[in-house]
């Protein structure tokens, strides 16, 4: 096992025209660097979103209903609880999108081992608020559009709970190993929503416009991709942990083929969901 590793950090070492580069260690690592850069960038364009669209009206005291136009319910007038609600679960997502991603730069975790933590238990922390917040929404306050499409993000959300929990204790009892993967799990869940718009857009690219979707969200592409989006890379994630754990060539080059996959439909989505749904919100 030890050696296995080390043949794969070597792999990854290797200049980026020398034969070693195309090992296909070496081009899973690639393809794992590549999706972080385009996913670095489609989470900050969606963090910028969610600050210019709802925080800084609700900093300047002012969440009214033509902020939230646009979402299921948004703003409503006397309802106390459930706007403090909406703003419990839309403010802290914007740390939250920002600060997510820097917990999986191995740089980063490695050079400033203080901020990781700390920066984790925010990232833990509000996940784990935006999934109790989001089901109330979802559950008590009605904001769902229909009871069968709202399954696959109630699901989601409570998964997150499972999983940020363990990613936190074993962190917290030092087992490396097993934080990693629930962390990077609860990483994915916990950017579900995020997930799911680059998902439907990409379906929406591929398909030039609506196939299996329905106003309600309630069509069978869209009950299909509010799962998809987190348990296709929460499926890739596995395979990119057995993948490294393999001398394999043949099974290392299966799961590029996975990562390929999900880099593509990354790439896509945060290219559709940018220009279409963030952008021109940011930069009207
Ligand atoms: C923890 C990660 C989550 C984040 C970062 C997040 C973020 C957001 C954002 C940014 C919006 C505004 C939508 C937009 O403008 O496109 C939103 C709306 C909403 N979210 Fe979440 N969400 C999360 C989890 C959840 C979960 C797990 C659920 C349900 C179980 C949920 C339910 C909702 C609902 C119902 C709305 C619409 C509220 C309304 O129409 O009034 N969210 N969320």
């Amino acid at each position: 096992m030890e050696n296995t590793n080390e043949n794969f950090i070597n792999a990854t070492n290797k200049s980026l025209f020398s034969r070693e580069a195309f090992q296909p260690h070496s081009i899973l690592q690639y393809l794992t660097k590549s999706w972080l850069f385009i996913a670095l960038l489609g989470q900050w364009v969606f963090a910028s979103y969610i600050f210019i669209r709802f925080a800084i009206p609700t900093f300047s005291g002012n969440l009214s209903s033509a902020d939230t136009v646009g979402l299921i319910k948004g703003y409503v007038d006397g309802d106390g609880i459930g706007n403090s609600m909406l703003i419990l679960h839309l403010l802290p997502a914007v740390l939250l999108t920002y600060g997510g991603m820097l917990q999986i730069i191995p740089q980063i975790r490695k050079k400033y081992p203080t901020f990781h933590r700390w920066n984790g238990r925010m990232f833990l922390t509000l996940g784990l608020l935006g999934a109790l917040t989001g089901l109330y929404l979802t559950w008590v306050r009605g904001s769902r559009l229909s009871d069968i499409g709202a399954i696959g993000v109630t699901v989601n959300g409570l998964l997150i709970l499972v999983a940020a929990t363990l990613a936190w204790r074993f962190a917290v009892k030092r087992q490396y190993t097993n934080h990693m993967r629930w962390a990077i799990h609860a990483f994915i869940l916990i950017n579900g929503v995020w997930l799911f718009r680059l998902y439907i857009m990409s379906w929406f690219i591929m398909n030039q416009g609506g196939n299996g979707n329905t106003e309600e969200m309630d069509g069978p592409a869209d009950i299909f991709l509010s799962f998809a989006s987190y348990l296709l890379p929460m499926l890739i994630a596995e395979i990119y942990f057995w993948a490294k754990r393999q001398r394999s060539k043949f099974r290392v080059n299966i799961a590029n083929v996975f990562m390929l996959f999900g880099l593509l439909i990354t790439l896509v989505g945060v290219v559709a969901a940018s220009l279409f749904m963030w952008w021109p919100i940011i930069a009207p």
